[in-house]
């Protein structure tokens, strides 16, 4: 992790930040996010997929982190963005992405995200299923506008990743079946409002070996065959996201074999490609900082828990995927601390607010900081109020700079929208 680096006096550093400083100026917890990081595998992964001759689009796949400034940033790196609600894409939009450079995915659009879509004039939707298509057809044709649309195929390739996280399944809600997408394509040509232009493919997340991949991509090549042998025309092929980080002792993702891999199974196909990388981007970028609030003693046997003022509500993808996040003080002189055998928890009620059980890590106090790492993707947007635990504040950091890019929310905010009914109100007394 680069970015990080641990310093005698000033402990933990993110760039040149030290993170105590942030921690002091807004307690904790709080998200910390590294614009240099993004940045740096920005063009780490543009430079890859240009290597490959032909050129690769990147759509940022915003369900990663959807904040502005990290937007903001990647947007200015040349990223287009992969949304998959109203939401999303009113965001992107927000942060400087060009509609041209956006396409729309998911299985479930509403028709009012259609149409805010089509007239966005968004690059390309990727349609789930026949009968999405039919509602976009009905929708683009009732606005006068033609809808670019991808068909998002399901392989029924299993991308070895987590049951929650894999998505390119036969038993998985995503995509069209392979065995029908033929069909549909044709049908989709000859549908009012429909301009049908490419495949698009997404089998899951945190990927780190490329066989799935490659036969994957393989399914697709056929496909584009099949379709180009029926008189039909294929622009652009979304490759997806996928790409996995390492968070404990799995080797990263290189993005160079992703793009030695789209390039071998799909580079002579002459068509566009693009790809929706997510925590790849991200993932690495972010830390969220912490303080222990005590340690607690269970039974004697037992190695003590340190029970955290962050928690399940915060960061859930321990409790929801048991993913691991590497765990480390903020100070130099903890981390330096003999080590010892701890379960590393959250204050909410429920067994799964648990960040790391049997760790080995540096004899920490009650008070004592530490940063839960590799959290920029799938941390901050996934968080709730869970517990009336109000939304942590997040930082972003750059070189020396350091700023404030949401406020911590304060805790009335959480019944700001509650209303109390009259007749609720008078059965109290
Ligand atoms: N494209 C589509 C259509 C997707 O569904 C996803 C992620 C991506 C791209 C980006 O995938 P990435 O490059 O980030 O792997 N919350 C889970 C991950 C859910 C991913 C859902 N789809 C986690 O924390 O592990």
């Amino acid at each position: 992790r680069p970015a990080l680096s641990m310093h005698a006096m000033d402990g933990l550093v993110l760039e040149d930040v030290p993170l105590n400083a942030i921690a002091d100026a807004l307690g904790t917890p709080t998200w910390v996010m590294s614009a240099g990081t993004l940045r740096a595998r920005y063009r780490r992964l543009a430079t890859a997929l240009a290597a490959t001759g032909r050129p690769i689009s990147i759509h940022f796949a915003v369900k990663a982190n959807d904040h502005l400034a990290v937007l903001r940033v990647l947007a200015a790196e040349g990223a287009g963005a992969d949304v998959v609600s109203g939401g999303e894409l009113r965001r992107a939009m927000m942060a400087g992405i060009p509609a041209g450079k956006i396409v729309f995915s998911g299985v479930g659009k509403s028709l009012e995200e259609m149409r805010l879509a089509l007239q966005a004039g968004i690059a390309q939707i990727n349609v789930e299923s026949a009968e999405e298509l039919e509602l976009i057809s009905a929708v683009a044709e009732a606005e006068g506008l033609e809808a670019r649309v991808a068909l998002r195929i399901n392989p029924d390739v299993d991308a070895g990743t987590h049951a929650k996280i894999t998505t390119g399944l036969a038993t998985n809600k995503f995509g069209i079946p392979y065995d029908r997408a033929v069909e549909l394509y044709a049908r989709a040509a000859t549908l009012p409002g429909i301009r049908p232009v490419g495949l698009a493919m997404h089998i899951g997340s945190q990927i780190v070996r490329m066989q799935p991949y490659r036969t994957a991509y393989a399914r697709l090549a056929d496909l584009v065959r099949a379709i180009r042998a029926r008189g039909l025309a294929v622009e652009v092929l979304d490759c997806g996201g996928g790409l996995g980080i390492s968070y404990r002792d799995e080797t990263e993702g290189a993005p160079e074999a992703l793009a030695a891999a789209i390039h071998a199974e799909l580079g002579d196909l002459g068509t566009r490609l693009a790809v929706e990388p997510g925590r790849w981007l991200a993932g690495p970028a972010g830390v969220l900082l912490s303080t222990v609030i005590l340690r607690k003693q269970g039974y004697d046997d037992m190695p003590p828990f340190l029970v955290l003022d962050a928690a399940m509500n915060d960061l859930m993808r321990p409790s929801l995927y048991d993913a691991w996040h590497g765990i480390i003080p903020l100070s130099a002189a903890t981390a330096t601390a003999p080590v010892e055998q701890v379960h590393v928890v959250g204050p909410v009620c429920e067994s799964g607010d648990t960040f790391g059980h049997d760790r080995t890590l540096p004899h920490m106090d009650a008070g004592s900081r530490l940063a839960l790492l590799d959290c920029g993707a799938y941390g901050m947007v996934m968080s709730s109020t869970y517990n009336a635990r109000p939304l942590a504040a997040q930082v972003m950091v750059d070189g020396t700079r350091w700023s404030v890019i949401r406020e911590r929310q304060q805790v009335e905010d959480l019944w700001a929208a509650d209303r109390i009914p009259d007749w609720v109100e008078n059965t109290l007394l």
